[in-house]
């Protein structure tokens, strides 16, 4: 096939443009534990654990990850590979899709490599199996031919260290769990961290930011480092189009009102989630698939996006019975709040 030089041309810009994103990604992500700011006790585990692996000459033990999204598992495991010296190869459950794809992964690792695997809980249960022995033992069973004839070949491995991340450590199999050695939870932030990543990553912006424009964006950052980041990339566009560049009070008020996004850190859906329930079901209980249904989100994307921060911030709660929203959220709704539900809110 030949190509026009102007689509030559037109190709080449968007690899820059990808490129130069990746590269602008890479920059604001810290890359060694010293820069990495919250999560201590995650920090400072991983610190003696690291050492001591690197002193016996050793892999790492195999890692889970799990928490919310946007809290920095996908950082921690690049940090980690950073810290090791070892190479990390990523990818991702439902990317995985037969045994024979991460028995090709696995067998081309180096010793010592990281192989991290984000969304480990999304894994085919026939992929997963491959895990086990290749976790525990370091080797592959892979089954050649079929039926009858059908063998089993043994390949050694090298000593390798899995890093799994996941929001949902509940939906993990026992025995794929309990071979990770070192399990983390990570947790929200809070303001002052989050205040402290929107300083580092607007010195490496080269941002121009006031100190109470970075107070106010932390507290729309649903303690949640991936959107104080997204949220002062924008604000730098508005600043930069609208404002002489600078990123003040004003700038971030103007900014957050045509982003949709409430002095809470609450985007137009949060709202309408908790609107639904008060409107359509009393304020709850009400289950998970009826609000997915009333909504039309999946209930797996309530769960995983919308819920942990709502619950973090008080405004919602899982009872036995259903979601129940509190008085929190109608005071920040300005809807009156009848008292009815307070008995299903223990
Ligand atoms: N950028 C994203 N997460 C970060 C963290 N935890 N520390 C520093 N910079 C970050």
């Amino acid at each position: 096939m030949v190509l026009e030089p102007s689509k030559i041309k037109e190709l080449k810009q968007k690899k820059n443009r990808v490129e130069e994103f990746e590269e602008f990604e890479q920059t604001i992500r810290p890359k060694y534990l010293d820069e990495y700011i919250g999560q201590n006790n995650i920090k400072e585990n991983l610190k003696i654990f690291i050492e001591a692996a690197k002193k016996r000459e050793d892999a790492l033990e195999h890692v889970l990850l799990h928490g919310p999204p946007g809290l920095g598992k996908t950082t921690l495991a690049n940090i980690i590979s950073h810290e090791m010296c070892v190479n990390i190869k990523t990818t991702s459950g439902p990317a995985i899709e037969k045994p024979g794809d991460l028995a090709a992964i696995l067998s081309n690792l180096k010793e010592f490599d990281i192989l991290f695997i984000d969304e480990i809980h999304r894994l085919k249960p026939v992929v997963e199996e491959i895990l086990y022995s290749a976790m525990e033992d370091y080797t592959l069973d892979i089954i050649i031919g079929k039926g009858p004839s059908a063998r089993t070949m043994r390949i050694n491995l090298p000593k390798f260290t899995l890093i799994g991340a996941t929001t949902k450590a509940g939906a993990l199999s026992s025995p794929l769990r309990d071979r990770f050695g070192n399990i983390f939870k990570l947790n929200f932030y809070n303001e002052e961290d989050i205040s402290r990543i929107i300083n580092r990553s607007s010195r490496i912006l080269k941002c121009n930011l006031d100190g109470n424009a970075t107070i106010e964006i932390a507290r729309c950052s649903r303690f949640t480092p991936r959107i104080a980041n997204r949220l002062l990339k924008r604000l730098r566009d508005f600043a930069l189009i609208k404002h002489q560049g600078e990123i003040n009070s004003n700038v971030v008020i103007k900014g957050l009102d045509a982003l949709g996004i409430d002095n809470r850190g609450l985007e137009y859906t949060d709202r309408e989630l908790l609107k639904i329930i008060v409107d359509k079901f009393d304020g709850g209980p009400v289950g998970l698939n009826t609000i997915a249904a009333a909504l039309g989100e999946e209930s797996e994307t309530i769960e995983d996006l919308y819920e942990p921060y709502l619950m973090q911030i008080g405004f919602l709660k899982r009872t036995n019975r259903g979601r129940v929203v509190t008085k929190h959220a109608y005071d920040h709704l300005d809807i009156e709040f009848l008292n009815n539900q307070t008995q299903w809110i223990k």
